[in-house]
């Protein structure tokens, strides 16, 4: 029983609380209604740089780092940087002794000019253009894992070097997360067949490039996953796929990556379920087979951002309908494009202001010209919610500035660092003049 239990009159603090799983470790609600995170005060942030805002907690980034490292010290661990990259995000993972996955030019620009060396750097991508593949040459990309029999040749007619590779498989796995985001079922854009034979055929023009250095086999069964048994079931058949390539080529390839997925949020992931229970498969597996075990390899992304981002937005407007209450912000689907795309549930909290007013369930709407453009809904907000007040929204650290947009010519938010009590500038907030930059007025 909490206190807000025994006072009804404390009912709006009730609904204040900080829901489990979504927030920074470091989040604290404090007197007069505020929140801070890392230290700083998310009114006084919203102040000073405007909203809405991205908030991005460096300890937490972090501490997820070495919570992976420590559960999975002998596997090699990529942060997968699509879901959250700029130049100081990409050093804290690598001073945190993670390698970088990156899937464009783009990536690899900014990966290189945070500087990370090339060595730590994974290429991906199912479409990678002559560009992408010319960065990952010129960058000097420790792997690119190839995707489609065309680019095996286009790499071999770029490499300098040998370069490092591994082959994309589709294991024909079913991860039962949203259709959009399952990369290992058949059917599918991604990757080389298991089932097909089309694995092994790649394998079997890769290693007959000698520009080309075959270091092993990937997978990646889709995103926000949270049964483990899904891993545990690609390991053994990557396995078995190893040991084939064993029995016909009489290589035994040294690294199986296992690609990211692994689930934020309030299901949460069992990593250390993880750990054990993908160790023992594959153990098992190469046993069977008589083969050596493979270095493994795995490039979690959300897992490691999501619950670091908070996003801040100012309240515009509120209508109060019949059925229903839109609280409508300073921001939608340009910062946030989640639930229009996947259906993606968020929760919000108002911060900054204290309340004894009741909460009652309100839907979180954007501010951009589509009646989908909702953030979220059945939120429990005060029922005195105005015009102006601050709204905060956790786990957004993981595919929100990455998948922004300037839908509706809105400029983009910043992203801010907080650290030891004091708020520092990723990415500023966007302009017009950066807007009209482009618009060469032809
Ligand atoms: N490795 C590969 C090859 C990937 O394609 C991805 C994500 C990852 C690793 C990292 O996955 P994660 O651990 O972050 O789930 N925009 C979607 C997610 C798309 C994921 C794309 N690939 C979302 O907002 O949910």
């Amino acid at each position: 029983m909490t206190l807000s239990d025994l006072i009804p009159s404390l009912g709006s603090r009730a609904g204040a609380r900080l829901a489990a799983g979504v927030w920074p470790a470091s989040a604290r609600l404090g007197p007069e209604g505020d929140l801070t995170v890392g230290g700083v005060s998310m009114t006084r942030l919203a102040a000073t740089f405007g909203s809405p805002a991205y908030v991005i907690d460096e300890a937490e980034v972090r501490r997820n780092c070495r919570a992976y490292r420590a559960a999975l010290p002998e596997v090699e661990i990529s942060y997968a940087s699509k879901a959250l990259l700029t130049r100081g995000v990409a050093r804290w993972v690598c001073e945190e002794g993670l390698g970088l996955d990156v899937c464009s030019a783009g990536e690899v620009a900014v990966a290189r000019r945070a500087g990370v060396a090339g060595d730590r750097i994974t290429l991906h991508g199912n479409a990678k253009t002559p560009e992408d593949l010319k960065a990952a040459i010129s960058g000097q990309v420790g792997r690119v894992v190839v995707d489609s029999f065309d680019e095996i040749d286009q790499l071999a007619g770029v490499a300098r070097a040998r370069q490092q590779v591994l082959v994309r498989v589709t294991p024909g796995i079913d991860a039962h997360t949203h259709r959009a985001i399952a990369t290992g079922v058949e059917d599918q854009k991604f990757g080389f067949s298991l089932a097909s034979g089309a694995a092994a055929e790649a394998v079997r023009r890769v290693l007959a490039r000698p520009a080309l250095a075959l270091a092993g086999l990937h997978c990646h069964l889709g995103s926000q996953i949270t049964r483990v048994a899904c891993f545990e079931e690609a390991a053994r058949r990557m396995v078995g796929l190893l040991a084939e390539i064993r029995d016909e080529h009489g290589v035994a390839l040294p690294v199986l990556n296992l690609g990211g997925g692994h689930a934020a949020g309030a299901d949460g992931f069992d990593l250390s379920a993880f750990a054990n229970r993908v160790r023992v498969a594959v153990a098992y597996e190469c046993d069977r087979h008589r083969l050596p075990v493979p270095r493994l390899a795995i490039e979690p992304g959300r897992a490691l951002v999501a619950r670091a981002g908070v996003t801040l937005y100012r309240v515009v407007t509120v209508k109060r309908l019949p059925h229903r209450t839109y609280v409508a912000v300073d921001g939608g689907m340009s910062d946030n494009l989640r639930p229009a795309l996947y259906g993606a549930r968020y929760t919000a909290m108002m911060v900054g202001r204290a309340t004894t007013a009741p909460t009652t369930e309100m839907t979180i709407a954007g501010r951009h010209c589509e009646a989908g453009d909702l953030l979220a809904t059945d939120v429990p907000l005060p029922t005195d919610i105005h015009a102006g007040d601050l709204l905060a929204v956790p786990c957004t650290g993981a595919y929100h500035h990455a998948m922004a947009n300037n839908y509706n010519l809105v400029c983009r938010p910043p992203l801010i660092a907080v650290a030891d009590g004091e708020p520092r500038v990723l990415i500023r907030r966007e302009t017009e003049d950066d807007l009209a930059a482009r618009d060469v007025g032809a």
